[in-house]
């Protein structure tokens, strides 16, 4: 059985949205790119996707999707807006959450802000998928989104800088023991064997050194069509339908949808707020 059949049988009867952490060791490796332009391939896959923009330096998430956010996760807690106000539309009916400085203070939240939190739940527990842009490296707030995330995606490309910083993320990721699984996507890949050559040095290393199994999710290539989205604040999934990276992303959509569905007992969202307020504290 693969293992996201395995994955697949394991998740039981699971309700709720899928919460997905995408996270590298390393900065500017495309996980910006990845979220948006895989909350529009789920989203085509009739999947309700609610991205979390927790990238705490760069609000980039709105910039490639071309949204201008008009309130963040700050104005719901420390000011009058509610969660509803401050959800930025997004094409296909994907939804932003930004986080400006909001989530920072998570740890300090009085109980009017954490009835706040509790409220903006309804509307995460009603999508399949939250999506969660994270920062890369190994800072508190990183791992914070990644250890609370029920799934993690670590993006790598196919440099050795990319990978040994990846596996240092990993290694910490493992002592946690929350995941069992890292799902593994390889960016800027020239073609398919070169992605797969990446993906398995890692997983080598890995499976010989710690008790996490990596699970190659997908690739995306080298194209100049990601460059031309990013310049016209476009996702190339819409701009560019029939590029290559289009095609890939749309791989690890169906990958997703078809070898993990979203049925669950008890809300991974609830376990995952449950546990980003422990690691904060
Ligand atoms: N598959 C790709 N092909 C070509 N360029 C890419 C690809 N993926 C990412 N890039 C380039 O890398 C830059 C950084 O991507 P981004 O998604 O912002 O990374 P991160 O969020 O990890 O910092 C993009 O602006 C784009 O220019
Ligand atoms: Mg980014």
């Amino acid at each position: 059985m693969s293992a996201l059949l395995k994955l697949n049988s394991e998740r039981g009867n699971q309700r709720g949205a899928r919460v997905i952490a995408v996270t590298s060791g390393k900065g500017g490796v495309g996980k910006t790119s990845l979220v948006v332009n895989l909350s529009l391939a789920l989203a085509r896959l009739g999947r309700r996707v609610v991205i979390l923009d927790a990238d705490l330096g760069l609000a980039n998430v709105e910039v490639l999707m071309g949204v201008t956010p008009l309130f963040t996760l700050y104005d719901c807690l420390y000011g009058t807006k509610e969660i509803d106000e401050i959800l930025t539309p997004a094409p296909l009916g994907v939804q932003i959450v930004s986080g400006g400085s909001g989530f920072l203070e998570l740890a300090n939240l009085n109980s009017r802000q954490q009835q706040k939190i509790i409220d903006a739940l309804v509307f995460f527990e009603e999508a399949d998928f939250v999506l969660i842009d994270t920062g890369a490296g190994i800072s508190r707030n990183v791992l914070g989104f990644v250890a609370a995330a029920e799934e993690v995606i670590v993006m790598i490309t196919p440099e050795p800088t990319s990978l040994t910083d990846a596996y240092s993320l990993i290694k910490i990721l493992s002592k946690f023991q929350v995941h069992r699984q890292v799902l593994l996507v390889v960016n800027r890949a020239e073609h398919e064997r070169e992605a797969a050559a990446a993906a398995q040095r890692i997983s080598a290393v890995a499976n010989r050194f710690l008790e996490i199994e990596l699970v190659h999710l997908g690739s995306i290539y080298e194209h100049r069509a990601v460059t031309r989205a990013v310049k016209r604040q476009q996702p190339f999934i819409l701009f560019e339908p029939q590029s290559p990276p289009a095609a890939n992303i749309g791989l690890i959509a169906r990958r997703l949808v078809d070898g993990c569905p979203p049925v669950r007992q008890e809300s991974a969202f609830q376990g995952f707020l449950q546990r980003i307020m422990r690691f904060f504290r």
